[in-house]
């Protein structure tokens, strides 16, 4: 649905009064209230326009003859869930995630789409944007910020200040997505400092990273007018942002899980949770069906000693006072959207009904309102410009027996060390090393189609394969392809390249997996059934081969990834992210 907020007062006023008749009356609720965070008996809600008009104990004077009338025998109502981050352009459509997700209650979701950015550019953002304007549930969109992370190094996409500004007068668009790269604050570089200032001016609310800034930095930041974060893993980091006024979204999502550590603290100091929200940053297939989303996010603080009623606004109200949206949306309240949440029971969480906008989206427990198919543009399935990959792409020249070369050390599947290895030569190419674990990691420009790309390696990857490729990489979207062996390597890409991206594990010369990602090559086009059936034979079949992490897919989706430290690998080449400057493959 179009997130459009505008409304007739005094239709609303007409309703509420008994002038006119509701279209529909919710009957016998227990209204979860999350402006005085109590649950009221005995209350009854009438809806017009899609708007809650009348909010008390007897809507009597807003039946008419026409009007649907709902009794929900005592059962708990709540607003809509929000999700305030989340990036939406990972491994399902859209509209593929919203059936799962509405089913947990979100009704509103704040996507951050850098990825379809990165690899489309404005054009593939404003499609997106339209492709989630028909879905039944709110999806606003911030434009993508400070993207990209460093231009000496990528090639990927990123808006010019005139496409920012277009972007701003798109109705769903609604502020500007987590600014990443903050040196680009702290430094003030000249086209951040003009989009923040174009922001402010406009009233849109900044989203913020501020993953490893404190004191002076994180203060040039927030006065910068970056007032949240998601990237908090301790209280310590919580409250240290909550003093300077900033807003924080938990997050509980796939890349992290750092809601049950920062809860009990927010519990047991007594934290005043006005400024708190959960945020999923991203939800892999596996873990929105095993876990849940927001509503997930609830039951766990819940258990973790905080009060429902303050879980609840977490999930919903909160969200919306942050982005300036309190007046629509947020809670159960006359002149609010009708975005209401029906329990059986407050502790299980799974809603029974879900309204969005008065209409009844979820009944029983699942989807009874027709969701229109989006028809993907064809352009947007055929970004992968790579040209004919051979074995000879990722040899590693040298004229001696053994040297020594800088290597990628995989602490975690995000965690990198720079480190260095001596490798054996043969033919004047220099090998990977199987007993070493030192594997060829390459990345090739896939977005613009320039045959660039570097070869270099990494350790600590484990499994007992050919290769392991990936057209899909954090913001960069380089094709990353780490191997053994380069025969195999080769067949990799070249696979990927044909049905235009997607994950494969390749072994000697045979495929052992594959998931294709279509659109942009970062998001299937087939249903989530599929998707997450693909999706767990990849992680499996790295997993059953030895491979050292639990979440294999990231290590290509966090290799280029310059906003991390400690050494990555893009198509440009091998990079020292502290010092920004390349590295020599081999060193000696
Ligand atoms: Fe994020």
């Amino acid at each position: 649905m179009h997130s459009g907020l505008s409304r007739s007062i005094s239709a609303l006023n007409s309703v509420a009064t008994g002038s006119k008749p509701a279209d529909l009356v919710l009957h016998n609720c227990s209204l979860v209230n999350v402006y005085t965070r109590e649950i009221v008996p005995d209350t009854e809600i009438a809806i017009s326009q899609g708007r809650i008009a009348y909010v008390g104990k007897n809507a009597s004077h807003t039946k008419g003859k026409q009007t649907v009338i709902i009794d929900l025998e005592k059962k708990f109502v709540t607003p809509g869930f929000a999700d305030p981050h989340i990036h939406l352009d990972q491994f399902v459509t859209p509209l593929e995630f919203v059936k799962k997700s509405i089913l947990c209650g979100v009704t509103s979701l704040f996507a951050d789409s850098i990825d379809i950015a990165s690899t489309c550019g404005y054009r593939g953002f404003s499609e997106f944007v339209k492709m989630t304007s028909e879905l039944p549930v709110r999806i606003f969109h911030v434009i993508p910020g400070g993207m990209p992370v460093d231009r000496k190094f990528s090639h990927g996409k990123t808006f010019s200040i005139s496409e920012e500004k277009s972007a701003m007068k798109i109705p769903d668009v609604i502020g500007l997505g987590e600014v990443f790269s903050w040196t680009k604050v702290t430094q003030r570089d000249p086209k951040t400092m003009k989009t923040l200032s174009a922001m402010l001016e406009r009233n849109l609310v900044i989203n913020g990273h501020t993953a490893g800034l404190a004191d002076k930095k994180l203060n040039a930041y927030v006065s910068s007018g970056i007032l949240s974060c998601h990237e908090p893993i301790n209280f310590d980091q919580v409250l240290e942002r909550l003093r300077l006024g900033m807003w924080i979204m938990i997050r509980e999502g796939s890349i992290r899980r750092d809601l049950t550590e920062i809860i009990k603290f927010v519990h047991s100091n007594g934290v005043y949770t006005d400024r708190l929200m959960f945020c999923s940053d991203g939800l892999d297939p596996i873990d929105l069906t095993k876990f849940g989303h927001i509503d997930h996010c609830v039951r766990e603080s819940v258990k973790a000693g905080l009060n429902q009623v303050d879980a609840i606004s977490m999930a919903s109200k909160n969200c919306f006072d942050y982005y300036n949206m309190g007046k629509d949306l947020g809670g159960i309240a006359p002149g609010k959207l009708a975005d209401i949440l029906v329990f059986d029971d407050l502790n299980k969480l799974k809603p029974n009904k879900v309204f969005i906008g008065g209409r009844l989206v979820v009944s029983n427990g699942s989807i009874v309102s027709k969701i229109k198919k989006y028809t993907i543009p064809k352009w947007m399935t055929k970004t992968i410009k790579l040209k004919k990959i051979t074995e000879n792409d990722f040899l590693v020249k040298s004229k001696s027996d053994l040297v020594n070369v800088n290597v990628i050390d995989m602490k975690t599947e995000i965690v990198t060390e720079k480190s260095s290895e001596s490798l054996s030569v043969y033919n004047g190419n220099v090998l990977a090393s199987h007993e070493k674990d030192v594997w060829k990691v390459a990345a090739f420009d896939r977005i613009s189609g320039s045959a660039k790309h570097t070869v270099a390696f990494l350790r600590n990857f484990g499994a007992e394969i050919g290769a392991f490729a990936s057209t899909w990489s954090f913001h960069e979207n380089d094709m990353i392809v780490i191997g053994s062996n380069e025969k195999d390597m080769a067949i990799a890409a070249n696979h990927l390249a044909k049905t235009q991206g997607g994950m494969i594990v390749v072994n000697n010369g045979k495929i052992l997996s594959f998931m294709p990602l279509q659109m942009a090559g970062i998001v299937s086009t087939d249903n989530f059934e599929k998707v997450t059936e693909n999706f767990e034979n990849i992680s499996q079949i790295l997993t059953d081969r030895g491979c050292k992490f639990k979440k294999p897919h990231l290590i290509p989706l966090f290799l280029p990834f310059l906003a991390l430290p400690s050494i990555r690998i893009l198509f440009s080449g091998l990079i020292d992210v502290k010092t920004r400057s390349f590295l020599k493959v081999v060193t000696g």
